[in-house]
This record gives C-alpha cells, structure tokens and sequence, in this order.
C-alpha cells in the first residue's frame, strides 16, 4: 500500500479518505448502481442492520471527494473494503486503491487512462504481460479489467504462463478495473462539462504476484512462518 501510494504521490495525486461503513447513496447509488440494480450481485455485501453497508470498494470515496471539492480532481484512495468472498484469490476483507482524475470536458481519454495504468504495472512487476480485456462497471463506460500474466505458473524459457490453480487455469490474473467515469456518476456529484477515468486495484493480489504467495488466504492467517519472512 505504501508503495502504490508513493508512486502516485509523485505524480500529484492526492490521498484521500473515506469511511469503512457507508451509506447505500455513496456506495452504490450515486456510482450509478441504482437500487434492484442487478449488477448489484457482482459484490456481495455485508449489510448492517440499519440498512448501512460494508464498504464493498473504494469507489465511494471517488463521490465523497467530487462532492466536497471542486474539479480538476486527481486523487487515490488506498483502504479496507469487505464482500462475502472466500478463496484462493479472495478474502472477506481486503484491500483496495482507487483512483480518479477529473479534468475539463474532452481533455482525458481512454489512451491517457491506459498509458497511466501500463505505466504503474510496469514500475510494480517488471517484466510480465499486461492485458486489458473488455468489461462492465456501472460507474465507467467504457471499463476495461485488467490482468497480468500469471507468475506462478510462467515458463522461464518460452515466458508464457500455461495455466495452474492459482489463475483458474488461465494463465492470467487480475489485478485491477478501470474505465471512463460514466456521465450518470457525474450528475450524481453535480459535475458539468468534465471528463474523467477511473481505476481500482486489490492490494493483495499486487503482493501474491510480487512476493509469490500462492494463496491469498494467508495474508491473514497470522502464521509465524509466512509473517517471519516478510521482517
Ligand atoms: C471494483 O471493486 C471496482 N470498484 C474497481 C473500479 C474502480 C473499476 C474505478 C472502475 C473504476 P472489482 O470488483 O473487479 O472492481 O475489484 C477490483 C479488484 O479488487 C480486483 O481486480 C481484484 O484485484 C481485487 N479483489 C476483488 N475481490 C477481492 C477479494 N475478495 N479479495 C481480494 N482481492 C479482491
Ligand atoms: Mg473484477
């Protein structure tokens, strides 16, 4: 988190904060996630009794930052966020980092949001593949996921990665999603006549990959034996 942090400090992002129980309107509503919203399911929630949530994302605090300032807007926002999810590459709670840049009508573009985001993996990883595929978040149109080539299971002499259990067999994984914002997102927080992008990382995903931890579960675990090599 730390790392990820600094390096967009240098390129002038500032850091933002928001908190971990929201309320359905930053959470989901204003991200143009309206209620009985299908992809309401694409994160499974924890819901508090008085009808306040989990944070499922950072994203809520892109709207916390837009209603309280005034554009041009370049932030990150690194934080806890919790689904109901349990595997090898998902916890209930992880961590994530956002990220917005807000600037005049017609001025940011889908090539700026890729090279920034090539850029980033590039500095974190080195030398693996990048691949932006084609998805949907209700906050971004258009939105891209992006993976990065599975280092678990990466041949050294032909440098591709054949698939294990790690990548679900697919030899990719992924670490992040990003997108223009949507137009609905900026109605939402009162925005006029700007354009913008926006992305999301899991943090833990960054570390499985940098420091080869084949199970994302023990992060979390507390065994003397993994924590002792990270002194
Ligand atoms: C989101 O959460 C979007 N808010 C990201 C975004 C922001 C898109 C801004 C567009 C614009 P997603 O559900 O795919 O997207 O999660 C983002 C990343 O969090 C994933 O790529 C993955 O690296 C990580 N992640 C998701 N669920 C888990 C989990 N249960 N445990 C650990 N990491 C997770
Ligand atoms: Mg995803």
């Amino acid at each position: 988190m730390a790392q990820i942090t600094s390096y967009f400090q240098n390129l002038n992002f500032s850091v933002e904060e928001g908190p971990l129980v929201e309320d359905d309107f930053h959470n989901f509503e204003a991200l143009n996630l309206p209620k009985y919203h299908p992809a309401r399911d694409m994160q499974d929630t924890f819901y508090c009794n008085d009808g306040a949530v989990l944070r499922t994302h950072t994203s809520p605090v892109q709207i916390r930052t837009m209603m309280s300032q005034k554009p041009p807007i370049r932030m990150i926002a690194p934080g806890t966020v919790f689904r109901k999810d349990f595997d090898i590459t998902h916890t209930p709670m992880f961590h994530q980092i956002e990220g917005l840049v807000v600037e005049k009508e017609g001025v940011v573009s889908f090539a700026n949001l890729k090279f920034v985001m090539e850029e980033f993996l590039t500095h974190m990883f080195g030398d693996v593949e990048v691949r932006f595929r084609p998805s949907f978040f209700p906050f971004t149109e258009p939105s891209a996921e992006v993976d990065i080539s599975c280092i678990f299971c990466k041949d050294e002499s032909t440098g591709k990665s054949s698939g294990c259990r790690v990548c679900s067999h697919t030899g990719w994984l992924e670490v992040l999603g990003c997108g223009i914002v949507d137009e609905n997102v900026f109605k939402a927080v009162g925005y006029e006549k700007v354009s913008g992008y926006a992305f999301g990382l899991g943090i833990e995903r960054f570390a499985m990959l940098i420091h080869k931890i084949g199970d994302l579960r023990s992060l979390f675990e507390s065994d003397i034996r993994l924590l002792g090599q990270f002194r």
